[in-house]
């Protein structure tokens, strides 16, 4: 089988490792090999690559023997354009690209049903981890209820570091830039958009429909302090950039936040750039999923996994992904959780106004006292819906005149 790369960056020259190193497997479980006969890229020269390196997209749209194209560029333009022309001349595609299977995936699965060829998208979220196909084939005959991931290895790097360390969150960044661990631009991936992106596609596998990262609330790890850190560690949980959906009788839950979870989450054990996702069917109960979700010869593999899929399925569209029927997202504020709140001065004479807004009947009353600090004490309140959590905030801080210096959200 004749084939494309568009993009020759860490992910495209992955996938050209793979294909390689892999070669007489692949071609046992296909059938035929995977030969690459252009590589599209902006620049003059690749070495290893100047016989099939092309600049024009034109020649790989209109050759007849190129039936698929990996597509690595990212971005959304010009991505979305020229995988749109090659799945309507009916050239399979496989991309690792998130930005463009959420912006516009449901288009590029109604065209390439279309045109009886493929649409595969594994790589784009969780990198080597098969969470797309496992979704599509492993569940299709579950009601899955909840998804809910570590989906970032930046972000989970910088958490784990910050633990281990008692370091700031400014300070492990910088560090985390020094190793190469974050961008220098750090934006997409500590204020949650790229997990955003990721749950969004996750919520449409789940769902079946479509779905805007942009109606999902997201926060990212910027406001997670080492004091925050440190009360995480005396409570014995971890803090982590989750990434979550839900859903309930039709109505579908969503959120991107940094939340402490509890030892006995199996994503509590998740450490450093792994990514873990955990799901819960109906019947099923709950999995999860857990590995490299980033770098370049994990995420290789699941674009090659695509490219294998695609070559098994050569004649016939497989319709994984989702319909374009657009679904809504219930507000932050009807997700439910228990929040660790951070309140001005001691303890002391508090419990009542605590009590009155944060705790039910019968709760004990279990103040968090951090090492050499009077300035101010923990409390983990009883499982309140956002909403409910905001109002009573404000209200005690009306009543009491004591501030909450800043509260996290808590699972389990
Ligand atoms: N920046 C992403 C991460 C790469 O840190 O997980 C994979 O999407």
């Amino acid at each position: 089988m004749q084939a494309a790369i568009m993009g020759y960056g860490t992910i495209g020259s992955g996938v050209a490792e793979v294909l390689e190193e892999n070669r007489e497997q692949i071609v046992k479980k296909v059938g035929e090999g995977i030969e690459l006969k252009y590589i599209l890229d902006i620049r003059d020269s690749i070495p290893e690559h100047n016989d099939i390196l092309i600049h024009d997209f034109s020649l790989i749209e209109n050759d007849p023997e190129i039936e698929l194209v990996i597509e690595t560029m990212g971005g959304i333009h010009p991505a979305y354009e020229y995988i749109m022309r090659l799945l309507e001349k009916g050239k399979h595609v496989v991309t690792s690209n998130k930005a463009v299977v959420d912006a516009c995936g449901s288009k590029l699965i109604r065209t390439a049903s279309e045109h009886q060829c493929n649409f595969y998208f594994e790589a784009s979220v969780g990198g080597g981890i098969p969470v797309i196909r496992t979704i599509y084939h492993n569940y299709a005959g579950e009601k899955l209820t909840e998804i809910t991931g570590i989906l970032n290895g930046t972000t989970n790097y910088i958490l784990t570091k910050m633990r281990e360390s008692g370091a700031g969150f400014a300070e492990t960044l910088r560090e985390a830039q020094k190793l190469g661990y974050a961008e220098q631009d750090p934006s997409s991936d500590i204020d949650g958009f790229d997990t955003s992106r990721k749950t969004a596609i996750l919520l449409s596998m789940a769902s079946g429909n479509r779905c805007r990262h942009e109606d999902i609330y997201t926060e990212g790890i910027r406001d997670v302090s080492d004091i925050d850190i440190a009360y995480a560690r005396k409570l014995s949980r971890n803090i982590r950039l989750l990434g979550s959906v839900q859903a309930v009788e039709e109505k579908y839950f969503a959120y991107v936040a940094p939340v402490l979870i509890a030892r006995a989450d199996p994503l509590y054990m998740v450490d450093g750039v792994f990514n873990g996702i955990r799901i819960v069917g109906n019947c099923l109960g709950t999995t999860m999923l857990y590995g490299m979700g980033a770098g370049k010869l994990p995420t290789a593999s699941a674009v090659v996994s695509d490219i294998i899929a695609a070559a098994r399925h050569k004649s016939h569209f497989q319709g994984i992904g989702w319909s374009e029927k657009m679904i809504e997202i219930e507000p932050m504020g009807s997700n439910a959780f228990r929040y660790l709140i951070r309140v001005e001065g001691m303890p002391d004479g508090m419990e009542q106004d605590i009590r009155e807004y944060f705790l039910e009947d019968g709760s004990s009353w279990e103040p968090v006292l951090l090492d050499g600090r009077t300035d101010e004490f923990g409390i983990m309140t009883d499982v309140m819906f956002e909403s409910d959590f905001h109002e009573n905030r404000q209200e005690f801080e009306e009543k009491t005149g004591r501030r909450i210096f800043h509260f996290l959200r808590a699972l389990g």
